[in-house]
């Protein structure tokens, strides 16, 4: 549930019209609303207190400053990975005890950074990465708290560029590497090895390939116990999917159930790194239709915001679904919604029914709350779009709109 709702003819963000804050804000604007948030971040959150648990806000999904504060003051820590994520959090208030790091690449100043704020734990994903950790922290005079990211050889039946855990995949270490890492990490004097950690794509709709790669780990603990290493934490990662359109992924709560049911009782504390269960639902991007043309094989409205806005429909064909902002019940027709960028894979829909709505007049693109402004550009020299955060009926701008200034400001 979230709370964009249709009242008297106009969409509202909660308790603010949201054609009044695009003729205020102008577009493209990203909407996010509060209230949505916190209920996502709870109702999940609170499906895992059946186990010692901490829900890390996945950064990537959504990185702006407010939306991390907002977070962070409901009880969340946060699942970083790279030192601009780390400093984001830092800024947003987030208490270090409760980050932790993932990430194949990361480099030395960035793990001195999370060493100097003290993180909870690094997530590491090769073993030229843990000899790297040791010696940072033995430069520091300090020890770092490790897990190793396993990965498990499972298919998360997603699409391909989201799908983490398979042998192909860059990420983590296969089952018997990950052996040899716990073994190497206990003869490294600068490391900790107090976690393991697993995640095997985004946006999974069944609940199976996580239950089959919790056994796996769970397997492996055995294995690890048996050498007599004991782990303080299991990092379950994220990946839980959402309704963009006629998927039906798994409620948060019966999520929380099946891998409450399979860790009751086990002395660890879980990690969970949601990202776009939480704000995928929670923000929408208003855009404007510019223009609207024909010809014999299609019918196209141009709009304001394009692949640079966001570019999920664009890298993996992704579907939002597009409304008016105010319908007004005519007839639908067929068009693909595209944008002015100079491409033609610059579109937000393709072959999409929608009503015939007209020049000037305001679409809203849903689901876009996770990675949507975070993964948007300044491509075609677009300065990137105003992030407002709505709260009842206060709004917050959480970015201005990039000027032309902006756009030239790092060309020295
Ligand atoms: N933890 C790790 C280590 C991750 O790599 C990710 C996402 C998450 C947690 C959060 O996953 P979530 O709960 O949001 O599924 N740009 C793509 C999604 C990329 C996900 C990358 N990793 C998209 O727009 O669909």
């Amino acid at each position: 549930m979230h709370h964009f709702q249709q009242r008297d003819g106009v969409l509202f963000a909660e308790e603010v019209s949201v054609t009044a804050l695009a003729k205020q804000y102008c577009t493209p604007l990203y909407i996010y609303s509060a209230a949505t948030f916190r209920r996502h971040f709870h109702a999940f959150d609170s499906a895992f207190d059946a186990l010692d648990h901490l829900t890390c806000f996945s950064v990537k999904a959504n990185s702006n400053l407010a939306v991390l504060k907002m977070l962070a003051a409901e009880g969340a820590g946060m699942d970083i990975v790279s030192g601009g994520e780390l400093y984001r959090a830092l800024q947003a208030g987030v208490d270090p005890s409760r980050i932790v790091y993932s990430g194949v690449g990361k480099r030395d100043s960035e793990i001195r950074e999370a060493l100097e704020a003290r993180i909870l734990m690094f997530n590491v994903e090769s073993l030229a990465e843990l000899e790297r950790i040791d010696q940072v922290a033995g430069e520091m005079g300090t020890t770092a708290r490790v897990s190793f990211r396993i990965n498990p050889d499972v298919d998360p039946q997603t699409h391909p560029y989201i799908s983490t855990g398979m042998q192909k995949n860059k990420f983590g270490l296969d089952i018997d590497m990950s052996m040899q890492a716990y073994k190497r990490a206990a003869e490294l004097k600068h490391v900790e090895p107090v976690g393991m950690d697993c995640h095997i794509g985004s946006q999974l709709t069944s609940l199976d390939p996580f239950l089959e790669a919790l056994d796996k780990l769970l397997a492996f603990n055995a294995r690890l116990k048996d050498l007599g290493i004991e782990i303080k934490y299991l990092d379950l990662g994220g990946g839980l999917g959402i309704p963009y359109n006629e998927e039906e992924p798994p409620h948060p709560a019966e999520f929380g159930k099946a891998l409450s049911d399979k860790l009751k009782g086990l002395p660890l504390k879980v990690i969970l790194e949601p990202g776009r269960v939480i704000a995928g639902n929670a923000g929408i991007l208003v855009t404007e239709v510019v223009y609207t043309k024909s010809n014999p094989a299609k019918n196209f409205l141009i709009v304001d915001a394009a692949m640079n806005d966001l570019v999920r429909p664009s890298l993996y064909g992704s579907y939002h679904r597009i409304a008016e902002v105010e319908p007004k019940g005519r007839a639908p027709k067929v068009f693909d919604v595209v944008g002015p960028i100079c491409e033609s894979g610059d579109f937000l829909a393709r072959d999409r029914e929608l009503p015939e709505v007209m020049q000037g007049e305001l679409l809203v693109v849903y689901s876009a709350g996770a990675y949507g402004f975070s993964m948007s550009s300044n491509y075609n020299s677009r300065p990137r779009a105003c992030e407002l955060l709505v709260d009842g009926d206060k709004v917050i701008v959480a970015r201005r709109r990039e000027t032309y200034d902006d756009l030239l400001m790092n060309e020295l």
